[in-house]
């Protein structure tokens, strides 16, 4: 077996049985939630593609899907960090609609206090936030999560879609990288 992913991996923080489980346990919370208000799931692309197709599944009520395409540039050290929406989610599907921010991770906030904004604007009945992860300690902008899968640490961390240099989304679990890997 070709295992030449793993070796890049320190310590795996959350594996795939625990994924599941917390998986299962978000989608019962938002049916509760919404019951038949029929929430619109916008994920960001590209790391939320795997944790949508799960969270999906796991919501035993109506819901409808989308995807937008947003890449923060410049200095995330920055709260002024600016956001390149790449692709945008047409305005006559979210207006009116319940919708739902589905994110990989939230780390300094910046990319999705963009989008809540950016939907705010779309004329949506509310606006709410689901991030797989939530590295609480970086935040460096007022943003908060209304659905949070983990709780990380301040390590960084690939699998289950988020990536390094566009690999590691296949993992099925969460692990952090080896130092020697990026530097
Ligand atoms: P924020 O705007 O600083 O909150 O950045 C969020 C984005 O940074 C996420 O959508 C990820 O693409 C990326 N990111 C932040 N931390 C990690 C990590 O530990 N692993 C992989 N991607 C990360
Ligand atoms: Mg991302």
């Amino acid at each position: 077996m070709v295992r030449i992913m793993h070796k890049d991996i320190g310590d795996i923080l959350f594996s795939e049985e625990t994924i599941t489980a917390r998986v299962r346990e978000l989608g019962a919370e938002i049916a509760s939630d919404y019951g038949d208000k029929n929430p619109l799931l916008v994920g960001v692309l590209k790391g939320s593609f795997i944790f949508m197709a799960d969270l999906l599944r796991a919501i035993d009520a109506p819901v409808s899907v989308d995807f937008l395409a947003a890449s923060s540039y410049g200095d995330k050290a920055f709260t002024s960090g600016k956001v390149d929406l790449t692709k945008a989610v047409p305005a006559d599907t979210v207006k009116g609609r319940d919708v739902i921010l589905v994110e990989d991770i939230l780390d300094t906030g910046v990319t999705l206090k963009y989008l809540k904004e950016y939907m705010g604007t779309l004329g949506p009945a509310s606006v709410k936030i689901c991030v797989f992860l939530d590295k609480v300690t970086r935040r460096q902008v007022d943003v908060e999560a209304d659905y949070v899968g983990f709780v990380c640490p301040d390590e960084f961390v690939v699998g289950y879609g988020l990536d390094y240099s566009e690999r590691y989304r296949n993992l099925k679990y969460i692990g952090s990288l080896k130092p020697e890997v990026y530097s």
